[in-house]
């Protein structure tokens, strides 16, 4: 099956959204002199650049160019929770993000118009980011490890913060997608 225009934003959305978080994780590898946190954050900046390399090969091999304006799924959230700062912060928030792309690349594989490229790409990615999740791994959960090093309060308060704002903006960018494709017939 080809691709629709919203299979194809969406690649993009994802791609640019990837690659933002693979810069995000490498600027904080070298802002840390722990070794162990900065080997994580720096294998966690070659996993994202990867993935954004995968969905960038796919969006080559569907001949489309790669529309650089669908802004990233980290900008939504900075919109309505503030730009985050502060290690547990940001922390928090990948990991939410974490949960949230894989959901979503999820739901993408469940419709009925997903085009072959896209297929192999997101399943490819999705069972990486399920392999990561297996506590076998020893990648997995290291966000969860940083995290016990870092002040309760600012942990806790970091994790209600981004749990409110993680439903409402997920609702809303899927609500923004079906309004720009509704009318093109094309969702
Ligand atoms: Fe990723």
């Amino acid at each position: 099956m080809s691709p629709t225009a919203r299979e194809l934003w969406l690649l993009a959305f994802y791609r640019n959204s990837e690659l933002h978080g693979a810069l995000l994780m490498g600027r904080l590898a070298r802002a840390y002199s722990d070794p162990v946190l900065a080997a994580n954050l720096t294998r966690h900046c070659a996993t994202e650049a990867r993935h954004a390399a995968m969905l960038t090969e796919a969006l080559a091999a569907l001949g489309s160019a790669i529309d650089l304006e669908t802004g990233t799924i980290q900008s939504h959230y900075g919109e309505a929770g503030g730009i985050p700062t502060e290690l547990a912060d940001l922390l928090v928030l990948s990991e939410i993000l974490e949960k949230r792309v894989l959901a979503s690349y999820r739901a993408h594989l469940q419709r009925d118009d997903v085009s072959t490229v896209a297929r192999r790409t997101l399943e490819a990615i999705v069972t990486e980011m399920e392999e990561e999740e297996d506590g076998n791994d020893p990648h997995a959960g290291w966000i969860d490890r940083a995290l016990d090093g870092l002040p309760p309060q600012a942990v806790a308060a970091a994790k209600e913060r981004w749990r409110r704002v993680d439903a409402d903006v997920a609702a809303a960018l899927m609500r923004l997608l079906d309004e720009r494709f509704a009318e093109a017939g094309d969702r």
